[in-house]
């Protein structure tokens, strides 16, 4: 009996490329636009489905899983993070959940030392300058930044991206890590070498000059970073966050920009996404915002679709997922 796919966006193009000459004994269902599926066609589209490959943008809960039926067998997301997806609601159905690790790890790092750099050194400040007519003359004291130098840098979740995100800085001359996570990493700590340290939360806000954040969104890190955290940090410091936006309370982020309460921001990732143009977030020229770009990378994306459609295919004929959530 033929299966049915479900594919809620256009892929890259060499994974496109296999949607499009199709797979053995398989319907293909997609949304080829290139924006999120409205949520009354998804649910439409869905019936039926043995197989749902997903991206971040598409909430995944019960009501989809109801839509689709009990044939349904596997979600299949072309992300690391899964907090779009209801895990109780997939385990409970027995519906196995795929997720793309790994792959995106050095290109998400790549892009949290771009932000690192860019708020360190002032980057929408000096280009927008140049852009608007502001460039003066060379000057001794003007946009002035700070470097990483012997500084101080706290990662919280030191995962495989903070983990990467280490690797780099440690080459920008950084003096001391400090992380925060669910557990110390004793084996990631001697693999980044020198000056680590796993510490409480409030050691982490006071004593870094840069702070990244790379963890997971849950619900022991929704709202993390309030307007008490910043108030914690040093009135200098570098914050970025290409995590999930959920992990930053953005009011609290707000009125500590308000205030000058910290030194610049980088964030790649916000609630919503995307962020509407009137947002307060973005009046402010120590704050750069980049559109959740973090893995954005022909290659990385290549190689996130390509595990995803892996991943589906796997579900699909009830093979254990070559990259499954709990694995
Ligand atoms: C991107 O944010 C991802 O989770 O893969
Ligand atoms: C994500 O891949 C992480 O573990 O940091």
């Amino acid at each position: 009996q033929r299966q049915r796919l479900v594919v809620t966006r256009t892929l890259p193009q060499a994974s496109q490329a296999r949607i499009d000459k199709g797979f053995d004994g398989i319907d293909i269902i997609q949304w080829k636009e290139d924006r999120a599926i409205p949520r009354s066609e998804f649910l439409k589209m869905a019936k039926g489905a043995d197989g749902i490959l997903c991206l971040l943008t598409d909430k995944i809960d019960a009501e989809v899983l109801d839509a689709a039926g009990s044939q349904l067998k596997v979600v299949s997301t072309m992300s690391v993070g899964y907090d779009h997806v209801n895990v109780p609601d997939l385990e409970s159905r027995n519906i196995a959940l795929g997720i793309t690790p790994g792959v995106l790890t050095e290109a998400t790092a790549d892009t949290t030392v771009l932000l690192v750099l860019a708020a360190a050194r002032r980057l929408r400040e000096g280009a927008d300058a140049v852009i608007q007519g502001k460039w003066g003359t060379w000057s001794p004291t003007w946009l002035l930044g700070s470097q990483l130098t012997d500084k101080t840098v706290g990662i919280v979740g030191l995962g495989r991206i903070g983990a990467a995100v280490a690797r780099r800085l440690k080459a920008f001359g950084v003096q001391r890590f400090l992380y925060q996570g669910t557990r110390r990493k004793e084996e990631t700590e001697k693999e980044i070498g020198g000056n680590i340290e796993f510490v409480q939360m409030e050691q982490l806000l006071r004593e870094s000059d840069v702070i990244c954040v790379c963890c997971a969104l849950n619900d022991k890190t929704k709202n993390m970073f309030d307007y008490k955290a910043f108030s914690q940090m040093k009135d200098t410091v570098v914050f970025v966050n290409t995590a999930r936006g959920g992990i930053v309370d953005q009011d609290g982020l707000i009125s500590a920009l308000k205030e000058g309460k910290l030194g610049s921001v980088g964030l790649d990732v916000t609630v919503p996404e995307p962020l509407p143009q009137d947002s307060e977030l973005l009046s402010f020229p120590n704050c750069l915002v980049l559109p959740h770009i973090g893995s954005g990378t022909l290659e990385t994306r290549t190689a996130m679709s390509e595990i995803a459609i892996e991943n589906v295919l796997s579900g699909m004929r009830g093979e254990r997922l070559p990259h499954a959530h709990n694995a």
